[in-house]
């Protein structure tokens, strides 16, 4: 991981095993909430929102930390919630036996819950300006609810064991995952005031950068193994999920990949022709993809 980046881990890091014990006050619910968040993952949903509102010239202080990492905890309760049985039934994740198998199915969905609500906390409690934080409460809300995120799970549920066409999977890619990378990038240049045609810019980018981040985790599940990724691979087919490898075959799903990376990359252009600054530390996470 590039210099930057990895800066950035370690403060979401810090700031995650520091600050998520204040706000609960309930002890399994506590150790269960903390079992799956401070169990490393990539965290490239705050570092995102944070690497932007950096490169647009905000300072990343701890009030811009809490704000990203808010993200994080919607995140964290997104994978608890995936891997329930009642869901993907998955025994491993960041390399961990799942939050239910340790706590139980009960005490795993109000780990969620929980993580879910304090999200909201977390992003309205800061001192960042008011309109700011409205701002962002808004786009969290609709990234991660009944339109975004939630969708997305809800059309994979209700359509595993169908075969979607490509411009369904695709619709269900944008939600399911899409929709949190996309506010990933545009809270950064929220918290930076930036104009709307950075802000345009901005969510083209998280558009097409989370559209290839669920292409390629369908693909790492054909092509990875399982301690490469801290969770069981050579799944997606035996459930029947609905992914780019199933439909297209391992190629042409790369080629998709491609063809997203490329918009990225086109956005990261406009980014920096509308912002004025140097975009290149979007290269780091964009250095994520190997294809
Ligand atoms: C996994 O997300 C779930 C998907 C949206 C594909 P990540 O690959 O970002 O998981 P962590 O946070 O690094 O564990
Ligand atoms: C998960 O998609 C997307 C979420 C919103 C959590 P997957 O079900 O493919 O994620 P993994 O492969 O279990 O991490
Ligand atoms: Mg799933
Ligand atoms: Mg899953
Ligand atoms: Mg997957």
């Amino acid at each position: 991981m590039a210099k930057q980046l990895t800066a950035l881990v370690s403060q979401v890091d810090a700031y995650l095993a520091a600050n998520l014990a204040d706000n609960c006050d309930q002890a399994i619910l506590k150790e269960s909430m903390g079992y799956s968040l401070l169990a490393g993952g990539k965290r490239l949903r705050p570092t995102l929102t944070m690497a932007v509102a950096k490169m647009l010239g905000t300072i990343v202080d701890d009030n811009v930390t809490r704000a990203a990492c808010a993200l994080e905890l919607i995140h964290t309760y997104s994978l608890i919630h995936d891997d329930l049985p009642a869901m993907d039934n998955d025994d491993l994740r960041r390399g961990k036996p799942t939050n239910h198998r340790v706590f139980g199915a009960g005490m795993a969905t109000l780990a969620g819950d929980g993580l879910l609500t304090l999200a909201f906390q977390w992003v309205s409690e800061n001192d960042l300006a008011p309109a700011v934080r409205l701002r962002l409460v808004q786009e969290l809300s609709r990234a991660a609810g009944p339109a975004g995120m939630v969708a997305g799970q809800a059309t994979d549920v209700s359509a595993t064991g169908q075969k979607l066409s490509l411009t369904e999977l695709k619709k269900l890619h944008r939600q399911k995952t899409g929709a949190l990378l996309r506010y990933a990038v545009l809270a950064g240049g929220i918290i930076a005031n930036q104009p709307q045609e950075v802000l345009d810019a901005l969510i083209g980018f998280g558009e097409s950068y989370g559209l290839a981040f669920q292409i390629y985790d369908d693909i790492l599940d054909v092509t990875a193994t399982t301690a490469q990724m801290g969770k069981k691979t050579h799944k997606d087919q035996d459930k029947a999920k609905n992914t780019y490898p199933g439909l297209l075959g391992l190629d042409q799903a790369k080629q998709e990949l491609v063809t997203a990376l490329q918009t990225a990359g086109d956005y990261q252009a406009q980014i920096k022709e509308a912002a004025g600054c140097d975009v290149s530390i979007l290269d780091e996470f964009l250095a994520y993809f190997k294809i």
